[in-house]
């Protein structure tokens, strides 16, 4: 492949600013393994471009420091919710993964499920709860919520690495879990829990992506919580996971149907419930961890694509969409 110049986005303005600057170190080592030369943008949490330490002066139309393409490699809001991905649609430059409305599709739990939902994608059951009917009818609210079950998992509708979430096993700890979930957003999301395995399945491609081999999550707490995320030990990940040949498929399968009807392009990570055979989705990250470490390239090395030629694909895909893109502009 022709060696491109790559700016790589990293750091935002979300609480996974370190993640993102983590991945972002990975990602420009790759590329540059990969042949590519790399211009490194770090956004400050304040929310400011900076490359070279100098501002970047952005003009809509004229690119981004002269990159052929760039890769986005922000975590959370304002960076893997659409955000970032309209402000490159405007610079008019080719980018890395999913497009402003599969990215905000995404990042939001209700919205996401009520469209696989309607795809007849199987999921737990779950409610949505906005804070103004909540604080209008509190008990009304908690009545409608026993319908779940208990536990059930009480999340903000548009966060992730698992900030704010809480498991609530009894009645009473659904109000403070409301409340923890609504000082992060307005929007709440409240799962009946799920038991069994959680399954991950990293996915490659455009209009036609392919899916890893999926891996286990191993965890030793109760849930896969933001410490067992980020404490080095907390998470052991397991290729290929143990469950039957077919569930494997199953999960392969329901991966590369939750991506197109998402419409995401270039990669996604999506991540499963396995109770016995049954397999449920449970979200979809399109811009997961990105080290050469984390899940998803370690499924694709499973897999027998190296992390070098994953980013080579993934320039390619992006420099793909933005040309079939514009010729259906004319
Ligand atoms: N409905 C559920 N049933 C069982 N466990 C859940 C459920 N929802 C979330 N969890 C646990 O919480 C973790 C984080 O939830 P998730 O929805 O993936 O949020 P995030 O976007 O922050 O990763 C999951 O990996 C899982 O361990
Ligand atoms: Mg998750």
């Amino acid at each position: 492949m022709t060696p491109s110049r790559v700016a790589v986005l990293g750091g935002g303005r979300s609480s996974e600013h370190e993640v993102s600057l983590a991945s972002a170190a990975s990602v420009h080592a790759g590329l540059e393994n990969a042949g590519h030369t790399v211009v490194p943008i770090e956004i400050g949490r304040d929310g400011v471009w900076r490359c070279d330490g100098d501002t970047v002066s952005l003009t809509p139309g004229r690119g981004l420091e002269g990159a052929d393409v760039v890769f986005p490699v922000l975590h959370g809001p304002f960076g893997e919710d659409g955000t970032v991905q309209g402000l490159l649609e405007c610079l008019d430059v080719p980018y890395v993964g999913a497009g402003v409305l599969a990215s905000a599709l995404c990042m939001d739990k209700v919205l996401f499920k009520e469209l696989m939902a309607h795809a007849g994608v199987p999921q737990v059951d779950y409610r949505a709860v906005r804070v103004e009917r909540y604080r209008a009818a509190r008990d009304a609210v908690l009545d409608e919520l026993q319908a779940l079950g208990l536990p059930v998992f009480v999340k903000p509708a548009r966060l992730g690495s698992s900030v704010g979430i809480a498991r609530a096993a009894a009645r009473q700890e659904l109000a403070p879990a409301l409340e923890d979930a609504f000082e992060h957003d307005p929007l709440a999301i409240v799962e009946a829990a799920a038991t069994g395995l959680e399954l991950e399945c990293s996915v490659i491609g455009n209009g036609e992506p392919v899916a890893s081999e999926p891996g286990e999550i191993v965890i030793s707490s109760e849930w896969y919580d933001y410490q067992a995320k980020y404490t080095p030990g907390g998470m052991e990940l397991v290729v290929p996971a143990r469950v039957p040949e077919q569930v494997r498929e199953r999960v392969r399968e329901l991966a590369l149907e939750t991506f197109i009807t998402a419409g995401c392009c270039g990669l996604a990570r999506v991540d499963f419930f396995v109770e016995d055979e049954r397999v449920l989705v449970n979200e979809l990250n399109t811009m997961p961890g990105f080290t050469e470490t984390s899940v998803f390239g370690a499924l694709f090395a499973a897999s027998g694509i190296p992390y070098a030629e994953l980013l080579d694909r993934l320039v390619g895909l992006a420099l793909e969409r933005y040309e079939a893109e514009r010729k259906h502009l004319h």
